[in-house]
Formats: structure tokens, sequence, C-alpha cells
């Protein structure tokens, strides 16, 4: 199948390593040219330069999500190198220290830091790529949901559930506003995930694959695929929606105890 990506010019925050570069290296194999954003502006160089060696196109920016000044910047210089924005995915997402806390007990830097690298990161990076994609009358933006933010996830991750529900708010909303100038906005939500943010410890992972009803954990190319597919010209008509890629962990919450 053709997605349409051939000198598309896609931008993927957070998007040195885990999910994010994921999806850069597979935007950059159907031949889209990516930005990759991320506030550790030399690690993202390095994911960059591997894809550059490939003969493709690739840039790395520094930017802070969280920051409406860094993304304003990040986004002129994504123009000046590739060009306007065609996709985005808002994919940037921290994890410890900022989980683990209790409602009662937690620091309110730990909501503020959380809430603003998820959920208004994503909303500063649609505000200032949107009008873009409007001129264009053609535009993809996939946000990095979870299926944390649709279950509670458990007890310590109220500020990472809020802000991943938020996300999907966020979402529907703009699906609605951007629609009619043929913009598709959707979330992703990732279950348990192979990366370094998630981690995985011995003792956590028999856990995780207890809960995973397919019985393995996800690498990030099995979220990638599902952010690219959602950003190809063949999902022209699917916006608004969260597609879980799971391995059915959702449907696991939802088995009498
Ligand atoms: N790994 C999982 O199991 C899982 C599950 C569900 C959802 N997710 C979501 O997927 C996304 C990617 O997660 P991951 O596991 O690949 O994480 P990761 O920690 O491996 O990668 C996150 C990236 O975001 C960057 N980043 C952090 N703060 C930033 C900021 N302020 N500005 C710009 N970049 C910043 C980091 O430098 C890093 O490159 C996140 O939104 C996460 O919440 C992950």
């Amino acid at each position: 199948m053709d997605l349409g990506l051939q000198g598309k010019v896609a931008l993927v925050t957070g998007a040195s390593q885990g999910i994010g570069r994921a999806v850069a290296e597979l935007f950059g194999q159907e031949g889209a040219c990516v930005a990759l954003a991320d506030i550790r502006r030399e690690a993202a160089e390095q994911a960059a330069e591997g894809m550059r060696s490939k003969g493709q196109r690739a840039v790395a920016l520094d930017c802070d999500v969280s920051r409406s000044d860094s993304v304003a910047k990040a986004h002129s210089q994504t123009i000046a190198a590739l060009g306007e924005i065609d996709i985005l995915v808002n994919n940037a997402g921290v994890g410890p220290p900022y989980l683990g806390k209790r409602i009662v007990e937690m620091p309110e830097e730990h909501w503020d830091v959380m809430l603003g690298v998820h959920l208004k990161g994503a909303f500063l990076w649609i505000r200032q790529a949107a009008p873009g994609m409007i001129r264009k009358r053609w535009g993809r933006i996939v946000n990095l949901a979870s299926i944390h933010g649709i279950s509670g996830g458990r007890p310590g991750i109220a500020n990472y559930a809020a802000a991943k529900a938020g996300i999907e708010g966020l979402t529907r909303t703009a699906s609605l506003e951007l629609a009619a100038s043929g913009i598709t906005v959707n979330c992703v939500a990732p279950g348990f995930t192979r990366t370094p943010m998630l981690a995985v410890k011995p003792e956590m992972e028999e856990m995780m694959l207890r809960q995973t009803p397919r019985g393995a954990l996800a690498e990030s190319f099995d979220i990638a695929q599902a952010i690219v597919y959602l950003s190809s010209t063949q999902a022209a008509h699917i916006t608004g929606e969260t597609l879980r890629v799971d391995g059915g962990r959702f449907s696991y919450f939802l088995e009498p105890k």
C-alpha cells in the first residue's frame, strides 16, 4: 500500500529515542522529510544523522514542547530547513521521577511538568502548526495518548492519566475545528511498550505480560506503524479517533475479578 508520504514534511516531538524515534525512522523510510524535535538535541542529532546516512532528509531541533517560545522557534527552523509542516506527531513525554505519588502527596511540580509536556505541549504544537496545514488544506496530526488515560491505570499516576485523558479531549475538539480544512487529528493509545521511559525491570515484566492478553510487550515499531498509517493519505476519513495499540491490555481491565 502506498502511504503517500513521499516528500511530505513530518515533525515528531520527543524523537530522539523510543516511540518517537521509531516514528521518525519509519517516516524517513516512506520518503518523508523529517524534523526531530527534542529537549535532548544531541540525542536527536544522532538519530537524524543515522537517517541522513541512509539518504533520508532529517533535521534535529532543540525544542522544549512545554514552552511556547521554544515551539515557535523550532517551527521557524523547520520551515527554513524543510518547508511547512504537513504532519505533526505530538509524542514527547516524561515518566519517572514525575510518577508514583498518590494525589494526597503529589508535589505541584509533578503535576505541572506532566501536564506541561504532554497536554500543553500538544496544544502549543497544534496551535503553531495548524495554520500552515489550513493554508495547504491538508494535514495530519497524531497525538500520543495511553491506555492509562482511558482506564486510570493505577494509584500514583493521576497526573499522567489526567494528561493523557486531556489529550483525547483536545484531539476530538481539534478534529472538529480542522476537519473542513482537510486535516485529521487522531490519538494512538499504546499499552506497555518497551522504551527507555518504561525501563522494564524483570519483576515488572512478568506482571506486564500477565496483563497483556497477547503475551508480549509492544516494541516502539509496533506503535510507530499505527501512527504512520494515521498520518498517511489513506487514512483521510479517520478523525477524532483513538486507536488503542495494546495487545488486548484494555480488555484485561474489563475482566471480572
Ligand atoms: N512506553 C510506553 O509503554 C508508553 C505507553 C503509553 C503511552 N506512551 C507515550 O508515548 C510517548 C513516547 O513514550 P516513550 O516510551 O517512547 O518515551 P521515551 O522516554 O523513551 O521518549 C520520550 C522522548 O520525549 C523527549 N522529551 C521529554 N521532555 C520533553 C520536552 N519537554 N520537550 C521535547 N521533548 C521532550 C525525551 O527526550 C525523549 O526523547 C509518550 O507520550 C508516552 O507517554 C508510552
